[in-house]
């Protein structure tokens, strides 16, 4: 579809990394934002930022997991921005580095909370909307690349990406069964260089779960190395507004990764054990 000065986008996780490159893009095209974050100050240093530059903003705290907090914010994003023709479900958190028989319940339900059921809850209140309007519109969906292969340790993740990707599936043939005029977009980002190493920072008192291992540590350390290293999210989000535009589903920003997916599928198709890599590019310094 084509973005227009006038257009209203919602992008959940804007406060940070690559929500907020997407509200600042869509943000210097003229279209209106809903900056939808759980992490207050953050999220006011974005609106204030928006708000400098011209741009019309409304800045909303509220947790994706929750399903009543997103009907309400759509219900804000009505009364206050008129309805939204964007919709970038983005916010995520990475969770734990364990054995799928080490995950605490605690950590399914955290990462599932925000990386799936944000997604679901996003899509629940919004689509409806949207089809009401009858006005072309286009939702996104923050997977990852995890969405399409699978790694040892960070099952909650993985799990959570994987869905994001499927359900992004089906919702566009169902979308297309409609004839409706709302397209959608799967985001798989490789390495970026964002806050998510520590997503801890926002996880419910409530949903900590065990403390990590200084092995766990370690790792979430060299996580935090290579992402410190990864691609500006500046970038991803200029791939996402031309997937936008040319209505393109996959959003595969890190194209360097499609091997390590497609020796997955290989192996899948041959039957064999599951195989997976990390390619050396994805290392390199951005
Ligand atoms: N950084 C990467 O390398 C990478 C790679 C692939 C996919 N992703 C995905 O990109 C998305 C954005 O992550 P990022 O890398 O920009 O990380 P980030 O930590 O910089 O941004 C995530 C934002 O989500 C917000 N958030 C966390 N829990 C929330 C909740 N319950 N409700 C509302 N907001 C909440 C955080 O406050 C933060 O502002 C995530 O879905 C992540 O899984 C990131």
């Amino acid at each position: 579809m084509e973005l227009r000065t006038g257009q209203v986008a919602v992008v959940t996780g804007a406060a940070s990394g690559i929500g907020l490159a997407l509200a600042e893009a869509f943000a210097e095209r003229g279209l209106a934002v809903a900056l939808v974050d759980v992490e207050a100050t953050p999220l006011a240093a974005a609106e204030a930022r928006l708000r400098e530059r011209g741009s019309t903003v409304l800045a909303a705290r509220v947790d994706v997991s929750n399903a009543g907090a997103v009907e309400a914010l759509a219900e804000r994003v009505d009364t206050e921005l008129g309805g939204a023709q964007i919709l970038c479900n983005n916010a995520g958190v990475g969770g734990d580095f364990r054995a799928v028989w080490e995950q605490s319940l605690e950590g399914w339900e955290w990462v599932l909370g925000v990386n799936l059921w944000g997604v679901i809850h996003g899509i629940r209140s919004f689509v409806p909307r949207m089809l009401a309007a009858g006005e072309p519109a286009h939702v996104v969906n923050t997977a990852s690349i995890a969405g399409v292969m699978s790694m040892p340790l960070g099952s909650p993740y993985h799990v959570s990406k994987h869905g994001v990707v499927t359900l992004s599936e089906s919702m566009a043939f169902e979308l297309r069964q409609h004839k409706a005029p709302i397209g959608v977009s799967v985001l798989c980002p490789g390495y970026v260089r964002t806050g998510i190493a520590d997503a801890g920072r926002n996880r419910p008192d409530a949903l900590r779960g065990e403390a990590a291992s200084a092995e766990e540590e370690r790792w979430v350390d060299q996580i935090r190395r290579v992402l410190a290293q990864g691609t500006p999210p500046g970038e991803v989000a200029t791939c996402v507004l031309e997937a936008i535009e040319a209505e393109r589903f996959y959003v595969f920003s890190h194209p360097e990764w499609l091997e390590s997916a497609g020796a997955r599928f290989r192996a899948l198709l041959a039957q064999e054990p599951p195989v997976w890599s990390i390619p050396p590019r994805a290392l390199e310094p951005r």
